[in-house]
């Protein structure tokens, strides 16, 4: 069975929920920023506005994105987060999230950043979504909440190793259900539009969106991260 993103459990949750925190987990070049955009084009977050953080806005419009994206900076001061933000009318997307919530510099003032957002989004209607290629390389508070909705994408061997030990089962599955849907639906389904969700657990079939170009795998290119 190939199960689109719309209709899925997740996206029912997503749909009805105001709030939360999506983390998209997985090996480089797997498709994790393509999942956060087809999840968006989906429909999930019905029309909210996307901001995007620590992109540069030059490169949001020299690119094909929906007229709703925007880039965002990361405030020097977390509290004035809501200030760049509007919770109840935003989607945030930190891609590559370890630019800025290093788990080896959890007392850098982004990553303190970080946890203060949890706070805020509990508190706010707002949605954040996380890449990251490992979530040892985020704080262990960004997994207290609730209201985290994890997506799985493929993850080389060697990288599961490095995982927290409550990811290496969840991971593994993950592998195993992802390699399946790939071998069984190959040459229908690209094999990286696979995603697992273990908090729903399903497997979901994230497809391009329509204005998806390969560039916009590459938001960073050429920045100096700090
Ligand atoms: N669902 C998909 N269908 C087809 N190609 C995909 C899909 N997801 C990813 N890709 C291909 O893989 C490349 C890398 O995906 P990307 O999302 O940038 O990976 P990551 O963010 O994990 O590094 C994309 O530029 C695209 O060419
Ligand atoms: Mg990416």
């Amino acid at each position: 069975m190939i199960k689109a993103v719309h209709n899925s459990e997740l996206w029912q949750r997503l749909h009805s929920a105001d709030h939360g925190v999506i983390i998209v987990v997985g090996t480089g070049q797997w498709g994790k920023t393509a999942t956060v955009h087809s999840l968006i084009d989906s429909g999930a977050f019905r029309d909210r506005n996307v901001a995007l953080v620590k992109y540069s806005q030059e490169f949001i419009e020299a690119h094909s994105y929906p007229d709703n994206y925007r880039a965002v900076p990361w405030p020097d001061d977390i509290s004035d987060i809501l200030g760049i933000l509007h919770p109840s009318r935003d989607v945030v997307v930190v891609d590559d999230s370890i630019f800025i919530a290093g788990a080896r510099d959890s007392g850098t003032r982004e990553n303190k950043g970080l946890q203060k957002l949890m706070t805020i989004i509990s508190h706010n209607e707002l949605f954040v979504i996380l890449t990251i290629q490992n979530t040892s390389m985020l704080d262990i508070s960004m997994f207290q909440s609730q209201d985290v909705y994890m997506i799985h994408k493929n993850m080389d061997v060697v990288a599961i190793e490095q995982e927290r030990d409550a990811q290496k089962i969840s991971q593994t599955i993950a592998n195993l259900y992802l390699q399946r849907k790939m071998k069984d639906y190959s040459g229908i389904v690209h094999p990286k539009a696979w995603g697992y969700c273990s908090t729903t657990r399903e497997i979901i079939a994230f497809k391009l969106p329509s204005w998806w170009q390969p560039a916009m795998s590459k938001p960073f290119k050429g920045m100096v991260m700090h």
